[in-house]
């Protein structure tokens, strides 16, 4: 089954189960969420203790009643399973449920998004509330979507959890030598004799095997996900016609999303980024990468299902959005190819953690509110940006950001246990493809390749499946590969690979990895470009933290260090394989370096480059593609007006200030500019600059 939708969803996280005894509250906002357009919200998550207040006594009529209601007024409802926090007398009753940390303590009654997922009580009791929510709801008009639990995430180490990780490796491995093997617990005398002997991680006893630490986030995963099919088989019992998601959290490591894609019928996440605790340039370009990411897993829209109107309440610090983030931020969303604006939440509560969490209406009751006026301008603006929906945003080219390869590159001791900087030199390769105007994928490495002209696959230090062969077909077939420091040392048990590195690929690199230099915080290299008369590179870079030593067989070099005794010797190279060429740079360059050799090899690949001298700072281009043409988002996140670059044969379409002025952006304004079908900038329009 597939999610969409004709109109954006715009709307958010509402527990009227908080006011049920003010009635006149939940008249009233429902007229407030009119004023600001809302047509979706979200109702039911952490709702246990409401539709089950003790054991197999359940109320629905109050959910009932506000969804009828909601209805009647045009809004659509999101329905959430309650499994996110579940009632104290469930606890009580069963404590299995709670969860065991890697201490081995079981943990006492509090809090949320703490459960043992292989408990078999937990499991009866949301299946059995979820089955009900489904046959009373789930043919109602208003239920659009199921919202399975809430931010899944964590992990449980009690003995049914241990239990079924052992059955899950013996099915994995077969035999415990295989085990061994692929663990390598020869080394310290770790052999096991049997699976039944294996334990999760833990401080108090194995923390050192990365085998094992990397195939218990694997099972982590895999618990988490088989939860979730659990609860969705559980809706689908009840008669839920409707589309399942569940919302994935912002660049959270703990789980690997793309396996639990083909579980639900749309991506959906909860972006809550810290804006203004640096340049806010920075950190929207951070969140767009994200918001990429999100898309890329099912390659097609995905659903914004929660953000903050203004500050969340459990950051280090509650700031204020400044005027007209709040449109800036959702319309990101929307560029990067979300079909909803959706926030935590459409009213504040009273009490408790998040009492001071940002809201559409606040204690006040009240529409007379900044956040409230700039929601409702947003609410209208997504009305009028309708025809926009469901359209797609592909994209030429792709950077890996590897969960499994993250999980194995931050585990591993050495060569940096001070900082590996994974997440930020795949943002330095975003940023520099995006800086030309690029829309780009962020993927997996079990992703397909086919349609991307370059792919930046930075620090892929663990190899997979048939990744290897993939890339090189790659190139071979026309592609431009980017590959850094770290490329190909270990394979998916973390067993270093014998022989020449990068493994498998120094033929198509043309070169060979002798040795990794890791620098201390505060040191630096330099990188000089080897071609004097360039205007490709500029003459001097500075690298810090990782430099890895090169030995070239086929591959030229580009840039060459400048400093040290590996002084001269190649750091950046190009080689030619097959059709296409494959690019290294073997140190942790400063951004500069990376913008450059980009466009240096996007310039090669003839890709259709918008901007090859880079957008200025801080202003954002993204592509939405439809049947009725392409628009492009331009967006200022910096904090001072940029002139809008012109876009031959695109016309306005929109603007945070309507048509007026739109050759000036003011900081957090957007401007859409809309190319009919027939002027759709494509490969057959190659390389054309408009600056
Ligand atoms: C999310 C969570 C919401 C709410 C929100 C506050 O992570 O899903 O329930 O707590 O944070 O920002
Ligand atoms: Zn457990």
């Amino acid at each position: 089954m597939k999610f969409s939708t004709d109109h954006f969803l715009y709307g958010g996280d509402y527990n009227p189960e908080q006011w049920l005894s003010t009635p006149e509250i939940l008249e009233e906002d429902i007229i407030l969420m009119k004023q600001a357009h809302v047509n979706a919200v979200t109702l039911g998550v952490f709702a246990w203790s409401a539709l089950e207040p003790s054991n197999d006594e359940y109320h629905f009529e109050w959910l009932e009643r506000i969804i009828d209601r909601l209805y009647e007024n045009g809004i659509s409802v999101i329905l959430a399973t309650p499994s996110g926090a579940r009632p104290k007398w469930l606890a009580q009753r069963w404590p299995e449920v709670l969860r065991t940390d890697a201490f081995r303590r079981r943990a006492l009654y509090g809090g949320r998004h703490n459960h043992c997922y292989s408990s078999p009580v937990y499991r009866k009791k949301t299946a059995q509330i979820d089955r009900l929510l489904a046959q009373r709801f789930g043919r109602h008009p208003a239920v659009i979507l199921w919202h399975v639990s809430n931010e899944f995430g964590g992990e449980c180490h009690c003995a049914l959890c241990q239990q079924s990780f052992r059955e899950w490796l013996q099915a994995r491995y077969g035999t415990i030598s295989r085990l061994n093997e692929a663990w390598y617990t020869l080394f310290w005398s770790h052999i096991y004799d049997s699976f039944d002997d294996v334990e999760s991680p833990s401080p108090l006893g194995e923390e050192h095997l990365m085998g094992l630490n990397l195939d218990w986030k694997r099972f982590v995963t895999e618990r988490t996900g088989d939860f979730l099919a659990h609860e969705i088989h559980a809706l689908r019992e009840g008669g839920a016609r409707q589309p399942v998601t569940t919302n994935f959290m912002y660049d959270y490591a703990g789980l690997d999303y793309q396996k639990l894609s083909d579980l639900v019928d749309i991506v959906s996440w909860d972006a809550y980024p810290l804006w203004h605790s640096a340049p806010d340039a920075r950190i929207a370009a951070e969140c767009a990468l994200q918001h990429d990411r999100m898309r890329s897993i099912r390659k097609g829209p995905f659903l914004l299902m929660e953000s903050a109107l203004s500050s969340t309440n459990w950051q280090p610090v509650s700031r204020l959005k400044r005027p007209g983030l709040l449109q800036a931020q959702g319309l990101q969303a929307l560029a990067h190819g979300s079909d909803s604006i959706l926030y935590f939440q459409m009213r504040q509560s009273r009490g408790a953690s998040e009492k001071l969490h940002s809201a559409l209406i606040g204690h006040s009751g009240t529409g007379d509110t900044r956040v409230f006026y700039e929601a409702a301008q947003t609410g209208l603006a997504l009305q009028q940006l309708r025809e926009l929906c469901g359209t797609q945003a592909p994209a030429h080219a792709a950077v890996f950001y590897d969960t499994q390869n993250r999980w194995a590159l931050e585990g591993s001791e050495g060569p940096r246990n001070a900082g590996i900087y994974y997440r930020e030199t795949v943002q330095k390769c975003y940023n520099a493809l995006r800086r030309l105007g690029l829309n780009v994928d962020v993927l997996d490495q079990t992703q397909p390749l086919e349609g991307y002209h370059i792919v930046a696959a930075p620090m892929l230090y663990q190899l997979r499946g048939d990744i290897v062969e993939r890339l090189c077909e790659f190139v071979e077939r026309g592609g431009s590969l980017l590959c850094t420091a770290l490329t190909g040392v270990t394979d998916d048990s973390d067993l270093c690979f014998l022989g020449a590195t990068p493994y498998g690929m120094t033929e198509l690199l043309g070169l060979q990895r002798t040795e990794v230099d890791a620098l201390y915080d505060g040191e630096s290299n330099t990188l000089v470009r080897q071609a004097a008369d360039t205007t490709d590179f500029a003459p001097v870079y500075r690298c810090s933290r990782l430099c890895e030593l090169i030995k070239l067989s086929s591959a030229k070099p580009l840039l060459v260090y400048g400093e040290d005794f590996y002084r001269g010797t190649p750091a950046a190279t190009i080689n030619q394989y097959g059709r296409g060429f494959a690019f290294y740079l073997s140190a942790d360059a400063e951004d500069s370096c990376f913008n450059d050799l980009l466009r240096f090899i996007a310039l090669r690949a003839q890709l259709p480059i918008r901007f090859p001298q880079g957008l200025p700072e801080g202003l954002e281009l993204t592509e939405r593609i439809g049947p009725q043409g392409s628009y492009i988002f331009l967006q200022n996140f910096s904090n001072a007006s940029q002139p809008v670059p012109t876009l031959p044969a695109a016309q306005f379409f929109w603007g945070t200030r309507g048509p007026k002025n739109v050759d000036l952006l003011s900081p957090f304004d957007t401007a859409i500019f809309k190319l009919p079908a027939s002027e759709a900038f494509d490969e057959n329009n190659k390389g054309v600059s408009v600056l």
